[in-house]
């Protein structure tokens, strides 16, 4: 692995541009080639085989780009296919992906406490989450709800009005959840409605503290790289921004996830890419 070799980041979508963007926050020098998945969007109503296949042909193509660390940004895709592609890529690059980096982060910040997470159908469904929490062995009480009406409201642009308040609010006022002391973001699209999460406990005294996957797996890459001496020094990193479905949607979505529009490339799955 060199320094100046690239970052892959993929996702189901575009939504994993909150991971992407959270990356470049703290890795604002790294070049980064990232992969949305739009044309089998969304992953978190799919099975795991069909997810599964999908991850290890991305790997494939963002290997061949010769990046040095492969982040599998979306949680559906981590709680389905983080071991197959690590298995997959072997020593040619680092694979990270956003679950372990949380499950670390809990262990070292919370012990004797009521975890709660949300997340897509297949990412509570898999159970990665409560498995790993439970090998920590720590007294943790875990509890996850699927809030699947939430992707689609964000990708609509609705996060913010009456609607959303609604819908976040039936969702986070679920039994489930009821004595949570912190709150997981299981998914790419949630950092969007961390304000809107916080607004909602605030308003009831409630004190809950949101973990942003995003920005934990951010810090985790940044220290793998710091301490490892792959912190690219070269001037100009490049930025590349692959979609294997378009619609000028996709473009002006790109925004809500990664605070300004992008060009996309359209690339299928199966092509290859230059
Ligand atoms: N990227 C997915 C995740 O983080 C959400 C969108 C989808 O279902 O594909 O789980």
């Amino acid at each position: 692995m060199k320094s100046n070799q690239p970052i892959g980041i993929f996702d189901s979508g575009i939504g994993g541009l909150t991971v992407a963007k959270a990356v470049k926050d703290v890795l604002p020098n790294e070049s980064i080639i990232y992969f949305g998945d739009t044309a089998h969007l969304p992953y978190g109503d799919k099975s795991t085989a069909a997810i599964q296949a999908y991850s290890v042909r991305i790997a494939e193509l963002l290997l061949k780009q010769k990046c040095k660390v492969i982040l599998i940004a979306c949680n559906s895709a981590s709680s389905a296919a983080y071991d197959l592609v690590t298995e997959y890529v072997g020593k040619k690059a680092k694979v990270f992906d956003v679950i372990n980096p949380t499950v670390d982060f809990i262990r070292e910040h919370y012990q004797d406490e009521n975890v709660g997470l949300i997340g897509t159908k297949q990412t509570v469904s898999a159970g990665v989450y409560a498995r790993k929490i439970a090998e920590l062995k720590q007294n943790i009480q875990f509890k996850s709800l699927a809030t699947p009406l939430l992707v689609p409201m964000i990708e609509e642009g609705i996060y913010d009005d009456d609607i959303s308040r609604n819908i976040i609010g039936k969702y986070l006022n679920d039994p489930t959840l009821e004595s949570i002391k912190s709150l997981i973001l299981g998914c790419t699209h949630y950092p969007i409605i961390k304000e809107q999460i916080r607004t909602h406990y605030a308003s009831l005294n409630k004190e809950v503290e949101i973990i942003d996957s995003a920005e934990t797996v951010a810090l985790t890459l940044k220290s793998f790289l710091e301490y490892n001496q792959l912190i690219n020094k070269e001037k100009s990193p490049i930025e590349r921004f692959l979609v294997s479905d378009f619609t000028e949607s996709f473009e002006k979505t790109t925004k809500i996830f990664f605070n300004k529009e992008v060009d996309l490339e359209l690339l299928s799955i199966w092509d290859e890419l230059n």
